[in-house]
């Protein structure tokens, strides 16, 4: 058979067709072929979640049906609860993949069992927050999907902040092929059970190339004054070679739409504030010098910390939006399904004796 040679990393390589999202010829994400910047102003995390899953916007009845049966989820075992006291975990990110990878389950429907897991993701991440740090658990309140999340990330009621954590969500929601989607592809492509799936998108998520980054971002801006001494930084990292966190991407190489969305509401909301100054010398800077632009995670990482969310809940927020749309890869998956097993190219040696 005849061989293929693909780029290093897969860059540029398209090897499946997804049906989920896509970015437009002119730089546009869409879900489902809707623009996302569209479904941030004008819809919320809930019926997104539902389009992304299901493929099509709900009407009521279908967006009150989506809403009941997470709602139905929410909650955790008291054997769940003991497995978090006694892993006692600062680490969310560990905490969660853990735990997910854990999860008691058995002939569940695997549609019901990735809802189930969605609906979990808040919790577990609160719990596991909690019980790290010597606090007791939250009652959970009702509300929505965001409102509860906030709650439980926060300890606070707020439903404005809350619907921002919302938009926020929808633009962490999907991304195609990206990193965490595409180990979860790998995995069902074997046949494995969801669980399993989302152990490896989870693994794969916490790398700080990946989902990681955003928790990276803010030592940044407690690091410096100014917005000279971030360029000054910018320009060091630059000379030793080393990445910025928070820019760079390999589908956006000009503009990644999400980190501009994400900074006009952030602007919205706190104006024109000292760390936004900051983080406009950077992202002038980057261009500058590399021609790099500012990612999704470098303006959500601002933003988060403006809503009051501690640096601990960066990346299992990101989980627990981008879940949505590992879910709709794991079924997409497996219509039609082929085992993902590319080749290499052997650098090893041969030959060699006993
Ligand atoms: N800081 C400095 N230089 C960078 C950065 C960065 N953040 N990102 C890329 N570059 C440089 C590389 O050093 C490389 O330079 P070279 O050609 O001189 O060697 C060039 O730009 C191309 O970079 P690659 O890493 O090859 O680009 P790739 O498409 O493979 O990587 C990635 C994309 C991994 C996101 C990269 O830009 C990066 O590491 N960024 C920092 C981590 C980050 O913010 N990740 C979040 C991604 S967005 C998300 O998950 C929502």
């Amino acid at each position: 058979m005849d061989e293929i040679k693909v780029p290093k990393g897969l860059t540029n390589v398209i090897v499946d067709q997804t049906a989920i999202a896509t970015t437009d010829a002119t730089g546009n994400l869409l879900y489902r072929g809707y623009k996302v910047a569209a479904l941030v102003d004008h819809s919320d995390f809930e019926s997104t979640a539902y389009l992304v899953v299901n493929g099509r916007m709900p009407d009521n009845a279908e967006r009150k049906d989506f809403i009941d049966s997470l709602r139905k989820y929410y909650g955790v075992s008291e054997q769940v609860q003991e497995v978090i006291s006694i892993l006692k975990e600062k680490d969310l990110m560990r905490s969660l993949r853990s735990l997910v990878s854990l999860y008691p389950y058995q002939n569940t429907e695997s549609d019901k069992l990735m809802l189930e897991m969605a609906a979990k993701f808040p919790e577990f991440i609160s719990l596991s927050y909690r019980l790290a740090n010597g606090l007791k658990p939250l009652s959970p309140i009702d509300g929505t999907f965001t409102e509860r999340f906030y709650h439980l990330i926060t300890g606070k009621i707020d439903p404005e902040k809350a619907r921002h954590v919302g938009m926020l969500m929808i633009l962490y929601m999907e991304h195609e092929f990206n990193a965490s989607t595409f180990a979860l592809r790998v995995t069902a492509s074997t046949l494995a059970d969801p669980i399993s799936a989302f152990t490896t998108a989870l693994a794969t998520l916490k790398g700080p190339l990946h989902g990681g980054a955003n928790s990276e971002i803010l030592d940044f801006f407690n690091k410096f004054k100014d917005g000279d001494e971030a360029v000054k930084y910018v320009d060091e990292q630059i000379a030793k070679g080393e990445k910025v966190m928070g820019f760079g991407h390999r589908i956006y190489k000009r503009l990644d739409p999400r980190a501009q969305q994400v900074k006009a509401k952030l602007k919205e909301i706190a104006g024109d504030s000292k760390v936004l100054q900051i983080a406009e010398a950077v992202e002038n800077r980057m261009w500058e010098r590399k021609s790099i632009p500012a990612n999704l995670d470098f303006y959500a990482a601002i933003y988060m910390d403006t809503l009051g969310i501690s640096q601990d809940f960066y990346t299992p927020l990101f989980a627990a939006s981008r879940v949505f749309g590992w879910i709709a890869h794991y079924k997409e998956q497996l219509v039609g399904n082929k085992l993902i097993r590319p080749s290499s190219e052997y650098s090893g040696p041969t030959g060699l004796k006993l």
